[in-house]
């Protein structure tokens, strides 16, 4: 069997690197191609991932870049076709909701090429996101969905979706958290930002939504009003980056930094008192790790996050964040952690990599 991974953004080769790793393990005679679609390309935000997650060095760069969400999915479909011709798969593997993933996915249909989506199925309901969108076409396209949350197969059922084609496998986003704990426990990352285990608010912010417009500023307004009784560590996003340019006032206590690396990040979000973001992958994070997340939009596709209560929807409202050290004043330190939910338990990479083994 040849499999052919198409990866391009950060989330990506976090939930790919286990896939990857069990499919060598459990069928190492499988040929795999790895096609970086060069989506993201800072190291921060790229080869930092296939270092610290021990992927395999892309054997393909298709080096598409930054652009409008047509120009990037034309080029990776410009630039995947003839090598997907040549090398002609069994199956293509694409993750997640980024541009990157749906491009991929509609250049192999086309090819009559088999093609498995790694977290179909989720939903936030509002096609104003442009990942809501990806999802949607990738699923409807996709002949294998591999679903990490019950939720996501009652969505594929709505839309009319054969339920053959979806499998609940877990979540490969966990596996490498479960994978690396270990390494990133022990770490302390925080201490080098001068900042005490369990004393800081952690923030990650790159929605459009968010970030494309005045509410980033409001959101900075709010982080330093916050400072004043919490340090405030922000990793900052390019996207978030480019939107800022220097233009905001810092308080003293509201530290702005470069993105962190993975293993990093993991110990910066496992120290948090709290985490403030507009991410996915991190409000799955954060449940599994049982820290307390506020996520600044108006809705979620990860709704499990929710119901297990380590979640907190503020709604796209900076004002809101305020509110945030008198919440987590307010928690019963001594309430225990929920426990994750149904397979994110560290196997669903040996799940889905059997499944491949059986076909
Ligand atoms: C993309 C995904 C989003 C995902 C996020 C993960 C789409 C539509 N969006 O958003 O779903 O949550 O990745 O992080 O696919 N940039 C750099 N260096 C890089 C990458 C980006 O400077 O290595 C800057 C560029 O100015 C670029 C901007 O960030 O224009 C946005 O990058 P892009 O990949 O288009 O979207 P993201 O906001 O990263
Ligand atoms: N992450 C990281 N460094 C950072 C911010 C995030 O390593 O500075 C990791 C995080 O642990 C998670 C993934 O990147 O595994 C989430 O990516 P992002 O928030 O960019 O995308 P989303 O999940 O929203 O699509």
């Amino acid at each position: 069997m040849r499999i052919v991974h198409v990866l391009g953004t950060r989330p990506n080769f976090v939930k790919m690197a286990p896939l990857i790793a069990a499919i060598s393990r459990r069928s190492p005679e499988t040929a795999q191609l790895i096609v970086h679609t060069g989506q993201h390309y800072d190291h921060l935000m790229s080869e930092i991932f296939f270092d610290q997650l021990g992927v395999p060095a892309p054997d393909f760069m298709l080096e598409v870049g930054s652009g409008s969400h047509a120009l990037q999915t034309a080029r990776v479909m410009e630039r995947l076709e003839p090598l997907l011709i040549e090398n002609r798969p069994d199956l293509v593997v694409v993750p997640g909701d980024v541009n990157s993933t749906v491009a991929a996915a509609l250049t192999a249909v086309k090819l009559e090429i088999p093609v498995a989506h790694l977290e179909a199925g989720l939903r936030s309901y509002d096609r104003s996101m442009p990942e809501e969108i990806n999802r949607i076409i990738t699923d409807q396209i996709a002949d294998t969905l591999w679903v990490h949350s019950e939720e996501a197969l009652r969505n594929l059922e709505l839309e009319g979706i054969p339920a053959g084609r979806a499998g609940f496998v877990g979540n490969t986003m966990i596996d490498s958290l479960v994978a690396l704990e270990d390494r990133f426990r022990p770490l302390e990352t925080c201490r080098s930002f001068g900042l005490e285990p369990g004393s800081y608010l952690l923030v990650t912010l790159h929605r459009p939504a968010l970030v494309d417009g005045p509410l980033l500023f409001d959101a900075i307004a709010a982080l330093n009003q916050v400072s004043a009784v919490m340090p405030v560590l922000f990793p900052v996003h390019p996207r978030t980056r480019a939107r800022l340019a220097g233009n905001a006032e810092l308080a003293e206590n509201l530290h702005l930094v470069d993105p962190a690396g993975y293993l990093e990040f993991l110990s910066l979000e496992a120290d948090a008192g709290a985490v403030l973001t507009d991410s996915g992958g991190i409000q799955e994070e954060t449940t599994y790790l049982g820290i307390p997340c506020f996520t600044l939009r108006d809705n979620t596709e990860r709704p499990v996050t929710i119901e297990l209560g380590t979640n907190v929807l503020l709604g796209l409202d900076p004002a809101r964040i305020t509110e945030i050290p008198a919440i987590i004043a307010g928690a019963d330190p001594s309430a225990a952690p929920p426990e994750p939910p149904p397979l994110w338990d560290g196997h669903a990479a040996d799940r889905i990599a059997e499944q491949l083994a059986a076909t």
